[in-house]
């Protein structure tokens, strides 16, 4: 949620190094940043609000070879300067990111010993306990080891001691990684902070201690004994950390959806059916299917059970992550559990695989980002292949996620021959066809028109039934995240049993209607809010319904493959309804683009 940026080298730049990795991770969390650096002395510079504001306070004179910086999503503590990281107490300064759980009991204690703290924030306290590690022991990484023993919760630290001239890194349920080049070296939470110097990272473990000098990256594990490093050469794709001229990333990714399907596909469709049964794991083994996800993930979880029910006749139930974790998981030998993610990072969902893994349940992750802890602990993964998705409102790697979801559908349905050969060979023709759709829908103007017709409203309603349903909540929370609306996603049938009452005089409505079967019982519904006043939006791939107020027309596809079309015409709503309220489209208010805490 947070972003760290670390460097030591032969660099004298190394606050605009701190500036620009910042700047990368800002999609990450945006309340406040802040840097460290030395000179003489260790030197803090924070401020509230997004970098630019910080970089403001920063003389960029200043010439130093050492440095961290942080990017805060406040958990603990409101979002002020004297809350915002670095943290310094006594001999150490800090960046974090994750959350201390038991952090009142060891402030408790340090009182004790006479520490004072300034802040509400619970990195106040992990700073202290390390200085006070530090002053008994005399030797960081002997206080590193024993405050890695002592704390609940999750961490990503990176820390800079008095009168030492290394940086210093450990983790623990949030990530961390150590880049190098011929100038120096680099600490970050997400490589995209350092793309632009290295490709060459090192994943840093739990419970390992990382000394980062100018020249040389140390490892020592839990005994303090010295461990080899082991660097690998990632794929960063300069396109995929740009905006390449869009004027949001949310914009850019809309538009990188056709190429993204492709991608998608191409993993398992390059030689017809024989390439989708191979390169697949084999779920033909299970009776049942979890499927457990948060937000959007979570969304396409609930296409996945329609689409797997549907062609795979397989029972599936869809979990949010943070529920699952805590309840009696009704498991059995035959159950995948799958654990659905863009960031692979999400605090809920990784606990979720980990406790299914723990009792020897078959895991999948489907994933985007391939370095991430969910993609590294899932027994199976199969990845996205989405690219880097910047903007914090999903949409490409939702698209990936769901088209992931058909062809799992697909792959079973063709093994357990639940579809005619006729049928497979249509929704091969189809998924050729799919991108050159996509690109057709992105091009329409009526998303505008619509736009101006509904974005002064308080209230919106996207309705839909079966998958179309699935759809809607994601399409709500799409509006709800980057445009502050109040937005529901309803069953089309529930809304007379009581949310019916909210409409009002042009309140939009907007239907989602692909399915023959049950179209004419949404366009009922449709029709009672329109006798209440409500203004009417259809998004459908039927040519013969016509009765609204503003029709978007999708092509007509396949069922399996349908809800790929559907998904995009609400997405682009979406952003141009945030666009004309001028909200802040890539970095929505209060949200993170990963969820690494609970
Ligand atoms: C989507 O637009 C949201 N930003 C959010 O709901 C997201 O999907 C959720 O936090 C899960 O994230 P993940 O896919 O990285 O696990």
């Amino acid at each position: 949620m947070c972003g760290i940026i670390g460097y030591n080298g032969k660099r004298i730049d190394t606050l605009k190094i701190l500036i620009d990795g910042l700047n990368s991770l800002e999609y990450r969390g945006y309340d406040s940043s802040g840097i460290a650096f030395k000179t003489n002395k260790i030197n803090i510079i924070k401020s509230v609000g997004k970098v630019c504001e910080l970089e403001k306070k920063i003389d960029s004179n200043i010439k130093t070879n050492i440095g961290i910086g942080h990017t805060r999503w406040a958990t603990h503590g409101k979002v002020s300067e004297l809350n915002s990281h670095p943290h310094n107490v006594g001999d150490i300064t800090i960046v974090h990111n994750g959350i201390i759980e038991n952090f009142k009991d060891i402030r408790n204690d340090l009182l004790k010993q006479n520490y004072k703290f300034n802040t509400e924030t619970d990195t106040e306290v992990a700073c202290a306990l390390i200085d006070y590690y530090y002053k008994k022991y005399k030797d960081i990484k002997i206080a590193l080891n024993h405050f890695e023993k002592k704390v609940r919760g999750s961490f990503a630290l990176a820390i800079m001691v008095n009168n030492n001239d290394n940086l210093y890194a450990i983790r623990k349920n949030s990530p961390l990684i150590i880049a190098k080049n011929k100038d120096g070296n680099y600490i970050s939470s997400d490589s995209i902070a350092v793309s632009k110097y290295s490709n060459n990272i090192l994943y840093l473990e739990e419970n390992v201690i990382a000394e980062i000098s100018a020249k040389s990256v140390k490892l020592f594990n839990k005994d303090l004994k010295e461990i080899k490093p082991k660097f690998t050469k990632i794929d960063i794709s300069k396109e995929d950390a740009d905006k390449c001229g869009y004027a949001h990333y949310m914009l850019k990714e809309i538009h990188d959806e056709p190429r993204v399907f492709k991608n998608t596909t191409n993993q398992f469709i390059y030689n017809q059916i024989e390439s989708l049964l191979k390169d697949m794991p084999n779920f033909t083994k299970y009776n049942n299917i979890h499927i457990v996800a948060c937000g959007s993930a979570y969304h396409a979880g609930l296409v996945g059970k329609y689409l797997i029910e549907e062609y795979a006749s397989i029972p599936v139930t869809v979990e949010i992550a943070s529920e699952y974790r805590y309840k009696k998981p009704f498991y059995n030998k035959k159950t995948l559990v799958i654990v659905v993610s863009q960031s692979g990072e999400t605090a809920d969902t990784l606990a979720a695989l980990r406790m299914a893994n723990d009792d020897n349940i078959d895991t999948l992750g489907i994933v985007n980002v391939e370095t991430s802890t969910i993609s590294r602990e899932s027994k199976m993964v199969i990845y996205l292949k989405a690219g880097k998705e910047i903007a914090v409102a999903t949409t490409k790697a939702y698209l990936a996620q769901i088209t992931v979801f058909a062809l799992i559908a697909l792959n079973i349905a063709i093994k357990n021959k639940t579809l005619s050969e006729k049928e497979i060979n249509t929704i091969l023709n189809d998924i050729n066809k799919l991108p050159v759709y996509l690109e057709e829908i992105i091009k329409q103007d009526i998303y505008q028109i619509i736009a101006t017709n509904i974005y002064k409203n308080d209230n919106i309603f996207l309705i839909g039934r079966g998958i179309d349903y699935a759809l809607a909540m994601e399409g709500a929370l799409k509006l709800k995240e980057i445009s502050y609306i109040n937005c529901q996603g309803y069953a089309a049938g529930e809304l007379k049993h009581g949310t019916i009452s909210l409409i009002e005089k042009n309140t939009p409505v907007i239907g989602i209607l692909t399915d023959d079967n049950i179209s004419e019982k949404t366009i009922s519904n449709l029709e009672e809010v329109k006798s209440r006043g409500a203004l009417i939006v259809g998004i459908t791939n039927d040519t013969k319904i016509n009765n609204f107020d503003y029709l978007i027309s999708i092509p007509k596809i396949h069922k399996l493959l349908q809800p790929i079309l559907t998904i995009l015409p609400l997405q682009i709503i979406s952003y141009e309804v945030a666009k004309l309220r001028k909200c802040d489209i890539d970095k929505p208010k209060n949200l993170a683009k990963s969820v690494t805490v609970e």
